[in-house]
């Protein structure tokens, strides 16, 4: 079956290219050989019933997992990612469903945290310079996605659910080149922020960036989705152009409806 990448004619590498990827956890076959390309400008809505692997899989292409078997390519270079930090240096971010911020640090140390910025600008000693230029950015970036907060410098404990996954997406599309996976973007966030990381996530594509995202939440992911995948049981049953897909097809993949009817 032709990619989605060949029918629209794309010659350039795949951001993201997993192959055959395998992860189980004790006695569960979290993935049993899962196949994925993820291309820039494009928006994956990664979907599947609860437990199907879609968490597992983000984790395993942004090196917070490592597979026990199958290959990784980014921008066509076979890699093994070891960490976070791994897939950040290749221009690919997350956005967790388990967040990962760093509570007690302020909005403004978790938007800049492993980055350049960070080494030789608050911790440097011209640092005053580069905070400042780091505080308007975080405020820009924040803005965008249209959260008012009381300040960046306030520690991350005292937000909000919905302020946290924020300033994750925030600091996600600050720093990415090439790639954002996010699993469960809007899951903590009130309808006017979730319709703002919808733009955002469109807009994030727009730029030439692939973007994946998990969500439960399937008639919005699916107004904004270019391209879906469905697991099931670590395994992918339908990844096809997002145009003329139907609820109900997506549904039926999820739940396996089609196989059990038709054999
Ligand atoms: N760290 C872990 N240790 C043991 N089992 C795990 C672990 N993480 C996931 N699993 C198991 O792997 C399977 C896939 O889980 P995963 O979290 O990837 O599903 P999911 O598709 O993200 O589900 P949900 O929609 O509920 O978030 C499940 O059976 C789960 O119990
Ligand atoms: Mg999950």
């Amino acid at each position: 079956m032709p990619t989605s990448a060949s029918i629209e004619g794309r010659d350039e590498p795949a951001v993201i290219r997993a192959r055959g990827l395998i992860k189980t956890f004790g006695h569960v076959a979290a993935l049993q050989g899962v196949d994925l390309e993820l291309y820039g400008g494009e928006v994956v809505a990664l979907l599947g019933d609860n437990g199907a692997g879609k968490s597992t899989l983000t984790k395993c292409l942004c090196g917070v997992y490592q597979p026990d078997a199958g290959e990784l390519e980014l921008a066509g270079r076979p890699v093994q990612l070891r960490s976070i930090r791994d897939a950040e240096a290749y221009g690919i971010s997350v956005v967790y469903q388990d967040l990962a911020l760093a509570p007690d640090l302020t909005v403004l140390e978790n938007i800049f945290l492993g980055h350049e910025l960070l080494r030789t600008g608050l911790l440097g000693r011209a640092g005053a310079l580069a905070r400042g230029e780091m505080a308007q950015r975080a405020d820009a970036a924040l803005q965008a996605l249209g959260i008012d907060l009381p300040s960046v410098r306030i520690p991350v404990s005292e937000l909000s659910g919905g302020q946290r996954q924020a300033v994750a997406i925030a600091r996600a599309t600050m720093w990415t080149r090439a790639g954002i996976l996010m699993d469960e973007p809007t899951a903590a966030l009130g309808t006017r922020q979730s319709d703002i990381v919808a733009n955002l996530i469109t807009a994030t594509a727009a730029r030439g960036l692939g973007v994946m995202v998990i969500s439960h939440d399937l008639p919005r992911v699916m107004e904004i989705a270019t391209r879906v995948i469905v697991l099931r049981h670590g395994r992918v049953v339908l990844d096809t152009p997002a145009q003329g897909l139907s609820r109900r097809d997506v549904v039926d993949a999820m739940v396996g409806y089609a196989e059990e009817v038709h054999g």
